[in-house]
């Protein structure tokens, strides 16, 4: 592996503890509002073979804040749409002085394959069911605003964990802190509970169980045709495992909700939920931005 992949963040699995808490903190250290030239001149391109509103909003915003030029690449009307391949375009954007990748591609791995080939620094805003790594970054950096520390900490995922990368970027990332995580949904999207069981995470099928003395309530997306192609019932599935305000009681007092978005309402949970005080999901989405200047400045920047 080329030596500048150092400085990618490919995913959580492969991060030390410390890394983690050293981006944690220096996401900390980052204001939108108050813009810092740390990538001044540096050239941040957005390659999106998947749509996206929240990664791809906030990882541009995070490079603007941080004076990056940015160059948004889809993969309708672009040269992918005439068979290019992920290598080919990796070389033509190097080419065109890429200075870092940020790419969301429906494979896992294509992120790696990026930085093992090219001598810039690639960022995974998801990878196929693989990872997720600024989310999980952005969603540690919004449980510590309530929860000061991880010591101790119940966090309940709840949903499609099977094709989560969200979940599966959480779930290295919570552990290495030793956060207890149950994991909870129909069993046909649950992990294999022998790799589960193997972290020390815990599944379960019945919601109040999950729930009950949680600190944290992470809900995943779920999508409807996936639950149709598994015989799932959408009226059981919206019984069984909606948030409601009925079962956030079951939880601490103080317990957070969050999810990465796109929400639907009415499914994984109910706009009571969504609207309630305890949800913390738009800031979710407001703590990207920080995160995302840190995990650019890590790459390109000068800080550290
Ligand atoms: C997630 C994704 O695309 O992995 N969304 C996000 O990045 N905030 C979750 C999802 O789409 O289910």
């Amino acid at each position: 592996m080329i030596q500048v992949a150092r400085r990618s963040l490919l995913s959580i699995e492969h991060l030390q503890a410390p890394e983690i808490l050293a981006l944690l903190k220096l996401a900390r250290r980052m204001n939108p509002l108050k813009p810092r030239p740390l990538l001044r001149g540096k050239r941040v391109i957005l390659l999106f073979y998947e749509p996206s509103t929240r990664t791809r909003a906030s990882f541009e915003v995070a490079a603007k804040s941080l004076g990056a030029i940015t160059t948004l690449i889809q993969a309708s009307g672009s040269s992918i749409e005439k068979g290019e391949s992920l290598l080919d375009t990796g070389y033509t954007l190097r080419a065109i002085g890429a200075d870092a990748i940020v790419i969301r591609h429906p494979c896992a791995g294509a992120p790696h394959l990026l930085a093992s080939h090219l001598d810039v620094p690639v960022i995974n805003a998801g990878d196929g069911m693989h990872e997720h790594p600024s989310q999980a970054l952005l969603d540690a950096y919004t449980i510590l605003r309530y929860k000061k520390t991880f010591k101790g900490l119940q966090v309940a995922i709840i949903g499609d964990i099977y094709h989560s990368r969200v979940a599966r970027s959480a779930i290295h990332l919570l552990s290495k802190f030793g956060v207890k995580i149950i994991l909870c949904g129909p069993p046909e999207l649950l992990p294999d509970v022998a790799t589960t069981l193997a972290t020390g995470v815990r599944v379960t099928r019945h919601l109040e169980e999950a729930v009950r003395g949680t600190d944290v309530i992470m809900l995943l997306r779920v999508q409807k045709e996936r639950l149709a192609g598994l015989k799932i019932k959408l009226s059981d599935y919206i019984a069984r495992y909606q948030m409601t305000p009925a079962r956030l009681k079951l939880a601490k007092r103080d317990a957070i909700v969050m999810h990465p978005g796109p929400i639907i309402r009415g499914l994984e949970l109910s706009g009571d939920v969504a609207d309630s005080p305890q949800s913390k999901i738009l800031e979710e989405v407001q703590n990207g931005v920080p995160t995302r200047m840190a995990i650019l400045a890590r790459a390109v920047g000068k800080a550290r």
